[in-house]
Parts: structure tokens; C-alpha cells; sequence
């Protein structure tokens, strides 16, 4: 099996980070989305991975390399523009060749694994798999609709009266059936081959087509809020590490990772947190649920539930939470004495203070 995994779409959702670098490298737990999309990957025993890239795929690339360090050997595929999921199935053609695949968005975490949906997979080798999840609003994505005995009977996208709540999630598994069904679609109204009609086509044309239930943790990392929660999520699993420098006036409680090269100097740092490398945490209270990048200044500050990107500096804030960081961004006072604001802030950026 190969697989293929989508790294193309431009994701307007998360302006301003996607402005300045593509949204599947935003880093959770202090690893790149698409990191986590990639050991997925690997450990459903794939080695062979199709990476699909727009404009920003030099930037991707620059990050994943060849894909040796994940034991993976990638092949980047690029997308003219963002033409629809089923599309990127048809420029991957040469390189899926009439091999089975698994297609993964690149902004989908699924940190529980699909092993036991792929097993399923290779057992009965259905024309298409998909993973199914129950959601409270359906009415953005692909829905299946389930019959009594779990069998697909319609797929339709991001319907307004949707009929089931199960919505696609960013898994696929197919045969090489799924390329006739590509080739066959027409692209929707908003201009993309659906790969929800694709599968839709197979189903009518009387292919096997099966869903999967996930009850794992999901999170489509599309937005802030969600990036937000997911990191949460994988701190929780953290385990204690402390490879940089405490120093005696600092206290670490419970899960905190610190990196090699980070300095975290008369601070309390309450996990689950992360202190990426070359960073200094000075007179600070940090976490619990946060992540430093590498190479930041948190000083004088008080940072919870929230992400600071590389070489971020948060100084002499104090109350700071739920919030995103991004690289090289200055958090900061205006100094003693002064009672105003001072903004600089990029198109499609949000700025809350307390009332
Ligand atoms: C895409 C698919 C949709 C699926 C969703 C999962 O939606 O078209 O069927 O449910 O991914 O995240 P998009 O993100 O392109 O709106």
C-alpha cells in the first residue's frame, strides 16, 4: 500500500500563520502537523508517500526532506491550485500506479491510529473505505449516510439538511477502482472534484464502499481554536524530560519537557508544557497546556494554554491564555508610565485584551 497525503490547500481559516507559512507545518506539541500526519502514516507499515504541494512546497519540503528521518521515502506531487481532493488523485496517477493506497489530509490529526481500519481494509479490499465520525455539525464536510447493518448508502457533500451526523474525516482507503471514479466526476459548484462524489459514483456504479467508525481523539487542525485543543491533547500524553538548564530559583511540576539549549531561570513552568531549545524563560510563570518553540524570550510573563511559535517574545505580559504566538512575534509592554496600546498587527490578525 502507499499513500498519498495532501499538503496543498492554502488554509484561509488560520490567516494570519497561513500568510507567511503553509498551515500544515504549525507546530503542535512543538512538531509540525504534518509530522504527526506522517507517522500515522508509517505506522500503519507505509513507506511509500506521495506529498501533495501548491505554492508553498518548497517550504514543505524544506522540512520533511526525503522523508528518511521518518523511515519513509517521499515523492512531492505538485498542485497547480487547489482543485479538489479527488484531483489530487488523478495528478498522483503515475505515482500511485495500480498500487492500493490510504489518502491523508495533511491537516488531520488522528493521534489513536487507523491500524485496525487499514487491517479491515486489506482484508476485504473494498473498492473504498471511508473513516466515519460522529459530529455535532455536519454540514461542512462529506456525510455518510449508514444503513441498519452499517452499510454505505449515500455520500453527499457538505449537504444543508445533512441525514446522518457522520461526517468523512480526513482518512481514505482505495483501490486502484477509485481512478475510473475520478476521471468520471465533474467538479461541484465550488470548483473541485469532490472526493466524496467520486466515492458517491463508485456506490452508484455497485462497488463495495464501506465506512469505519473512528473513536479516537480527531481534531481537523484548520482553525485556532482547534490547533489550540490538539495541542492540548498531545501534551497530555507528554512524559517528563528535562534535557536544558533549570536553574535552582525555577520549580517544574508534573509533565514539562525542556529541550536541550533552553534556559528556564527563576520561573515555574506547570506542565503539560513544553520549553523548545535555545529558549530562556526568565521571571515567568508558564502553562500548564502551552508550547515554546525554539528560540523564544518568555520574560516577566505569565503564558497559559497557549502556543508561541519560533523566536517569539513574550516580556512583562502577565495573563496571557488561549493564545497563538507566531514566529519572530513581539508580545510586549509599552513601558512604565504609559496608559495606551501599541499595535502592529497583520491583515487577518486577532487582538483581544481583557476588558
Ligand atoms: C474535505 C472533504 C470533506 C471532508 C473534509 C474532512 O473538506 O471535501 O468531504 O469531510 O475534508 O476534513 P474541505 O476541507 O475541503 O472543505
Amino acid at each position: 500500500m502507499k499513500a498519498l497525503v495532501l499538503a496543498g490547500g492554502s488554509g484561509t481559516r488560520l490567516r494570519p500563520f497561513s500568510y507567511s507559512m503553509p498551515k500544515q507545518l504549525i507546530p503542535i506539541a512543538n512538531k509540525p502537523v504534518l509530522v504527526h500526519v506522517l507517522q500515522g502514516v508509517r505506522d500503519l507499515g507505509v513507506t511509500e508517500v506521495g506529498v501533495i504541494v501548491g505554492d508553498r512546497g518548497p517550504e514543505i519540503e524544506a522540512v520533511l526532506g526525503d522523508g528518511s528521518r521518518f523511515g519513509l521515502r517521499i515523492t512531492y506531487i505538485p498542485q497547480d491550485a487547489p482543485r479538489g481532493l479527488a484531483h489530487t488523485v488523478s495528478i498522483a496517477r503515475d505515482f500511485l500506479g495500480n498500487d492500493d493506497f490510504v489518502m491523508y489530509l495533511g491537516d488531520n490529526v488522528l493521534p489513536d491510529g487507523v491500524v485496525g481500519i487499514a487491517e479491515e481494509f486489506t482484508t476485504h479490499r473494498p473498492a473504498a473505505q471511508v473513516v466515519v465520525y460522529k459530529v455535532p455539525d455536519p454540514r461542512s464536510f462529506g456525510v455518510a449516510e449508514l444503513g441498519p447493518d452499517g452499510e454505505v448508502l449515500r455520500l453527499v457533500e457538505k449537504p444543508q439538511e445533512p441525514r446522518s451526523d457522520l461526517a468523512l474525516i480526513g482518512v481514505y482507503f482505495f483501490t486502484p477502482a477509485i481512478h475510473e471514479a475520478v476521471e468520471a466526476i465533474e467538479p461541484s459548484a465550488r470548483g473541485e472534484l469532490e472526493i466524496t462524489e467520486a466515492i458517491q459514483w463508485l456506490l452508484s456504479s455497485g462497488a463495495d464502499v464501506r465506512a469505519s467508525r473512528y473513536d479516537g481523539y480527531w481534531k481537523d487542525t484548520g482553525k485556532v481554536e482547534d490547533v489550540l485543543k490538539c495541542n492540548s491533547h498531545f501534551l497530555d500524553g507528554l512524559s517528563r524530560r528535562v534535557d536544558g538548564h533549570v536553574d535552582a530559583g525555577s520549580v517544574l511540576v508534573g509533565q514539562v519537557v525542556v529541550e536541550a539549549g533552553a534556559r528556564i531561570l527563576r520561573s515555574r513552568v506547570e506542565g503539560p508544557a513544553i520549553i523548545g531549545t535555545g529558549t530562556v524563560v526568565e521571571e515567568s510563570h508558564v502553562g500548564p497546556y502551552t508550547s515554546i518553540g525554539r528560540d523564544c524570550l518568555v520574560i516577566d510573563s505569565r503564558l497559559e494554554s497557549s502556543i508561541a511559535l519560533d523566536e517569539a517574545s513574550v516580556t512583562g505580559v502577565h495573563g496571557l491564555r488561549d493564545s497563538l504566538i507566531g514566529r519572530n512575534a513581539f508580545v510586549g509592554t509599552t513601558g512604565r508610565g504609559t496608559d495606551h496600546h501599541c499595535l502592529v498587527v497583520g491583515d487577518h490578525t486577532r487582538v483581544e485584551v481583557a476588558a
